[in-house]
């Protein structure tokens, strides 16, 4: 027996589950996706997309990396945002961060963990860039307030991403959201930093 057989199990479940609700779900979807929303998020395995929103498969196209970074040299999230706009056509790009996220707080200190030291360095230097007010905040405070700024600054980069610049140019209506998900009561908040043309980028 399959250590992880279980798992297989729990999905064969699912499918039929999925079936008896609604016997065409399957075949539907395997035609075509045409989801409206691109997730950017954070690997955090207590942030998972479509739970959070309670959207089946088909709904939400996802990229998910250790605390929601959208930089201008990743060629695996320019991809996923290209693809997203340019052939699906989302009209939704939201980067969803959450509080106590490990990546942020790891950011924040001194301590190394090897490569990812070098993903984490985009968040130090948002950090940086906000550092007056963060001083400010008691530790606990500062943590999640850099949470939502990081937010803020990842939706500046996907707005200032040459696919969003390009789609808007050419008059697409996809707005960029940004968004943060409390773990502690599941709820997620809108940090209202929504952009939805090139002129409404903050520089
Ligand atoms: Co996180």
């Amino acid at each position: 027996m399959k250590r992880l057989d279980y798992l297989f199990e729990a999905n064969k479940a699912w499918a039929t589950s999925v079936k008896e609700r609604d016997p065409e779900f399957f075949s539907r979807l395997s035609k075509q996706q045409a989801p409206d929303y691109l997730w950017i998020g954070c690997s955090d395995s207590r942030v998972p997309a479509n739970t959070l929103v309670d959207l089946p498969p088909g709904e939400v196209f996802v990229h998910r990396n250790i605390a929601n970074v959208v930089v201008h040299t990743d060629l695996n999230v320019l991809s996923v945002i290209q693809y997203a706009v340019e052939v699906l056509k989302v009209k939704h790009i939201i980067v969803c961060g959450h509080y106590g996220c490990g990546g942020v707080a790891a950011a924040m200190g001194d301590e190394s963990f090897g490569l990812i030291d070098n993903w984490l360095r985009h968040i130090k230097d948002v950090a940086r860039f906000h550092k007056d007010e963060l001083d400010k905040l008691p530790h606990a405070e500062r943590i999640d307030r850099m949470c939502e700024l990081n937010v803020m600054a990842q939706v500046n980069n996907v707005a200032e991403s040459s696919v969003v610049k390009a789609a808007w140019a050419n008059g697409s209506d996809v707005s960029v959201h940004g968004w943060i998900y409390d773990i502690g009561n599941g709820v997620l908040k809108d940090l209202n930093v929504c952009v939805s043309g090139q002129c409404e980028v903050s520089r």
